[in-house]
């Protein structure tokens, strides 16, 4: 069996068209477009990428985008100041500190001082804990979960009742995820396991998932021999295993692959997402619904 391949950068167009036109007549009725900013400290290449494709896409969306970079030696006072002042700024509804941080700056400390209300990444404390509550208390699911939820539901695949495994507890993608999936909420109400680096028969778990999402940060970590016939596995792990020329481009780019073995998986799997192209162009489309959803809160609207 070849499996269906779950194609994040077809949902991500979808969804980004489904949200501009949400954007023009939110700007036609009120009059108001959304306001992300990005702060970026320092000139780490992987955060400058992210941080430029954040600003183009919404810029294509049409929202009101400011780009503050700082340098690498900023203050962690002045770094807070800045947050307090785009925390009172009214065009902005949404800010985004880009990860991770210079070392001698707190970062828990920075990511508590954004304003919950304005917290797009769903990284506040308080945002975790409205996840956790679940229900009308969401307001900032953090992205790539939120990701990873879309391309489930767009994709068909049952959870309701479905046996969820997720390889991974970070606070980014694995403990969200596993909390979103056990909600009692349409796509959602799944039994959620959720293995880590400490658990004795990964296999074992493995290979009871309907659903199985890896997000442990390991190259080629699930074996296919420990899929489940049909299973859809979703793959987070964005490891960098090496550099070539892109035919496209001449350019040098990295080369990329994920936590399961793709080729082999998807002889087996019933879905599969694709590393690049699966999960990854989901997070930023989820910052930009994110965004457009506190405008929404703001105008009460949503
Ligand atoms: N660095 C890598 N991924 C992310 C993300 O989703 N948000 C932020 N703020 N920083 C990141």
């Amino acid at each position: 069996m070849s499996a269906t391949l779950i194609r994040g950068t077809e949902i991500r167009d979808e969804i980004l068209k489904e949200i501009k036109a949400e954007v023009d007549r939110i700007k036609e009725e009120h009059g108001v477009v959304p306001g992300l900013v990005t702060i970026l400290v320092g000139e780490d290449p992987a955060s400058v990428s992210y941080v430029t494709a954040k600003i183009r896409t919404a810029q294509g969306l049409g929202y009101k985008e400011v780009q503050d970079n700082r340098s690498e030696d900023i203050a962690e006072e002045e770094l807070l100041s800045l947050i307090e002042k785009y925390n009172r700024d009214e065009s902005i509804h949404g800010i985004l500190v880009q990860l991770p941080l210079p070392k001698h700056v707190d970062e828990k400390r920075v990511l508590n001082a954004v304003d919950p209300d304005k917290d797009v990444d769903g990284f506040h404390p308080v945002n975790v804990g409205r996840l956790m509550i679940g229900g009308s208390e969401v307001k900032f699911p953090p992205c790539t979960p939120a990701g990873i939820q879309e391309l489930i539901v767009r994709s068909g695949v049952e959870t309701e009742g479905a046996e969820v495994v997720v390889v991974g507890r970070s606070n980014i993608v694995g403990k969200p995820i596993a909390n979103m999936l056990l909600q009692k909420a349409p796509g959602a109400n799944a039994t959620v396991t959720v293995a880590h680096t400490r658990t004795r028969d990964l296999a074992y778990h493995c290979k009871r998932a309907d659903i199985l999402i890896v997000a442990a940060g390991v190259p080629g970590l699930v074996k296919p021999e420990w899929l489940k016939p049909g299973a859809c596995v979703i793959d987070v792990g964005v490891n960098r295993v090496g550099e070539k020329i892109s035919e496209k481009t001449g350019k040098k780019v990295a080369i990329l692959k994920g936590d399961v073995d793709f080729d082999k998986a998807k002889e087996i799997a019933g879905y599969i997402t694709p590393v690049p192209g699966g999960v990854g162009p989901m997070t930023i489309t989820m910052l930009m619904r994110n965004t457009l959803n506190s405008l929404k809160f703001h105008l009460g609207i949503a």
